[in-house]
């Protein structure tokens, strides 16, 4: 029996999971859990939120919510979104005080020893403050012209036009894109995780260590990471996160993502003490028999494969190192990025009551981009569901229990004689469960479906073959008849425990539906029949699922199939979601008016000769506008965006004919015309050049 401590990355607390995450981190990390208990080891699987950051500070800000009160929201949605996948952690809660009291506590003794031990160093450096909201920016938070191609919405941190990090301090005309404002200035200090000397003295050669144990691509990915280490800050300016256990260091939180990963120690410690037996923590946490594994999506190898086990081996306290870390690649929906707020998503409610999750684990585990980036299609959905697990496994399952059923009065029948197709069917099963511990062992989860999906093909060519419905009518076949249906049953049997680690509750009804315990499953059972046949004459029982087919028909199936029309649908739902998210805000339009209503306005191009601030009002300019035949006195809204000098000989747009009225003791012989930016101040329209004062504007 091995001790095996899994992860699955924690989700920030910011927004819904989709299809993408858990292909990613979850559902192979589940699989693998289940793989591990059912072979007799001690697992404990671990996950919970993320809850800090920058990213969810301001969105907390931005709703006016608390920060606690926002990740709650955010915990609860995912948790439920998990669960509903039948993802079964040993605990999930997350890295938020008020959540788990350990966290704080665990990720500042680990800054601590590594302070102590020489990893870390302080550094003050400039960096980009917002004074109207008394806050540092974080550099993908300042926009501006980017100083290497001119491109003007570039980010502090990255030029989407061409590319390059950028340097935050360098852009031209930084602005603060939460307000527009601009930024200035400020020292502030940080405290630096020194990467490289770790990889000198130990990270290196831990490494080299891992040489063909780890998948390719994490392997390659690792290996150009480590020959150019930098250090990394670990610490931010912000209000909300595990506070710098350094005194001084006020309103300074440790970075997100070196307390994250604590989170999953935290997180476990949580759950041992809670269950009271909190020895099991270090049992777990500090030692080298057991085996970690972190399962995560692309985007996070780097913090998990080097600078987590640089915070575990830098702190000198013999804390448990990743034995290996079967990171996936991009998972994408039907050929681009998965995004829910562009409408590019499969809604939570797309597939209940309509599939089985376990139609949808098993789909997701065929499609999982273990080695490249791979997609979802719901084409390819539907030929899992229809193809595989239908015409496939169902097919064969309900055919074998009517077949026994009808013939056999519902019992299973003794074992005979092994005839060589027996044999050979039973070695099949036998096989395919090597095979499948063999898959699961070294997380290729596409050639764990696969090998389900095998046997089911050798059980079904088997049926075929040994043709039951002719064998039963002759009473000299009969009992071949029952034999061939026997081995059949065995063959559910071995099918259940194969999709077991995949599909749990299916399992579970195959080994009800033929009688059999339906929690004990064991590879090394598969195929295996003894001579004491404790099965014979166990009674089947009428477990699986009902429903009602289109005739409105009652119906047994293991799946259903899914209709062309449906596959059309969705489809359609997700073009429609898309198109729908990329319109942008906007005020609604106003009431429809004809075309006299439009004559009735009358606007004339006109020249401003000169402009004062009004006596009375802040907000407001008093114009003298030339419209060729006259001149006006207009007051106008728009002192935010215009000095009075600078208006002079500027053209502009007057509504000419609006009855005047006074503004704060002015009278207004008129309106300028004027939209309001993006910072939500006016601008004024003005007409070309060659337009002379006075022309009505149509
Ligand atoms: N929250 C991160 C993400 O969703 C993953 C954090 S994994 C952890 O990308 F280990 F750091 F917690
Ligand atoms: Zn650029």
């Amino acid at each position: 029996m091995s001790r095996v401590l899994v992860t699955s990355a924690l989700p920030y607390a910011n927004g819904p999971i989709h299809f993408g995450h858990i292909v990613g981190a979850y559902l192979p990390a589940d699989i693998y859990v289940r793989f591990r208990r059912m072979l007799g080891d001690d697992v404990h699987y671990v996950c919970g939120t993320d809850e800090h950051g920058v990213a969810i500070t301001l969105r907390a800000e931005q709703q006016g919510t608390g920060y606690a009160e926002y990740v709650d929201h955010w915990h609860g949605i995912i948790a439920k979104s998990l669960s509903d996948v039948g993802i079964e952690f040993d605990v999930f809660t997350g890295t938020a005080h008020h959540r788990n009291p350990y966290h704080r506590e665990l990720a500042q003794q680990f800054f601590r020893d590594l302070d102590a031990n020489g990893y870390l160093f302080e550094r003050t450096e400039e960096q980009f403050y917002s004074e109207s909201t008394g806050r540092f920016l974080p550099d993908r938070y300042v926009q501006g012209i980017c100083y290497l191609c001119g491109y003007e919405k570039a980010r502090g941190d990255e030029c989407p036009s061409c590319g390059k990090y950028l340097e935050a301090k360098l852009l031209k005309e930084p602005r603060s894109t939460l307000d527009g404002s601009k930024p200035v200035l400020r020292a502030t200090t940080h405290w630096y995780l020194d990467l490289a000397k770790i990889r000198d003295e130990w990270l290196g050669e831990w490494f080299e260590s891992k040489r063909g144990t780890w998948k390719p691509n994490v392997e390659n990915f690792v290996r150009s990471d480590l020959k150019d280490l930098r250090e990394r800050p670990i610490t931010r300016d912000l209000p909300w996160g595990v506070p710098v256990p350094v005194e001084g260091a006020d309103g300074k939180v440790l970075y997100v993502w070196f307390d994250a990963p604590i989170g999953y120690m935290s997180i476990s410690r949580q759950h041992w003490e809670s269950v009271g037996a909190p020895e099991r923590f270090e049992e777990f946490w500090r030692s080298p028999d057991t085996e970690l594994y972190h399962f995560i999506g692309k985007d996070n190898i780097t913090f998990h494969t080097v600078v987590f086990p640089s915070i575990l081996w830098g702190s000198k306290r013999d804390w448990t190192l990743p034995s290996n870390v079967p990171a996936n690649e991009f998972f994408n929906l039907e050929g681009r990025k998965f995004n829910t707020s562009t409408g590019w998503y499969i809604p939570e409610d797309a597939l209940r009551g309509v599939v089985p999750v376990d139609a949808l684990r098993y789909a997701l585990c065929t499609m999982m981009p273990e080695t490249a980036d791979s997609e979802w299609t719901w084409d390819g959905f539907q030929s899992r569901v229809n193809d595989e697990l239908a015409d496939n496994l169902g097919n064969f399952v309900s055919r074998t229990l009517r077949f026994v059923e009808k013939f056999f009065d519902g019992v299973i029948p003794a074992l005979g004689d092994l005839s060589d197709a027996d044999r050979a069917a039973l070695e099949a099963a036998r096989q395919a469960s090597q095979t499948m511990k063999e898959c699961l062992g070294t997380f290729q989860f596409r050639r764990a479906g696969a090998t389900l999906m095998g046997l089911g093909n050798v059980a079904n060519r088997y049926y075929d073959a040994e043709q039951p419905w002719v064998t039963v009518k002759d009473d000299a076949t009969r009992s071949r008849s029952g034999q061939s249906m026997r081995i059949c049953v065995e063959l559910i049997d071995a099918l259940a425990t194969l999709a077991a680690p995949i599909m749990p509750s299916t399992a579970r009804t195959l080994r009800t539906a033929i009688g059999r315990d339906p929690e004990a499953f064991r590879f090394d059972r598969v195929g295996v029949v003894d001579d004491s046949d404790s099965h014979a004459g166990a009674p089947l029982s009428a477990a699986l699922p009902k429903f009602t087919d289109p005739k409105g028909h009652e119906k047994t199936a293991l799946f259903r199939k899914l209709s062309n029309e449906f596959i059309a649908e969705q489809k359609q739902r997700l073009e429609e979601s898309a198109m729908e998210s990329t319109t942008p805000p906007h005020e609604p339009l106003a009431d429809s008016i004809d075309f006299d209503q439009f004559t009735a306005i009358d606007v004339r191009v006109g020249t401003v000769i000169a402009a004062e601030k009004h006596p009375k009002a802040d907000r407001l300019l008093v114009v003298q506008v030339d419209l060729g035949f006259e001149r006006r006195t207009v007051v106008a809204g728009i002192a935010a965006s215009y000095a009075p000098e600078d208006l002079v000989g500027r053209r502009v747009n007057v509504v000419a004919n609006l009855a005047p009225r006074k503004l704060r003791g002015v009278e207004s012989q008129g309106m300028l015309l004027a939209a309001d930016g993006a910072d939500g101040k006016p601008r004024l329209l003005s007409a070309d050049s060659d337009v002379p004062d006075g022309t009505r504007v149509r």
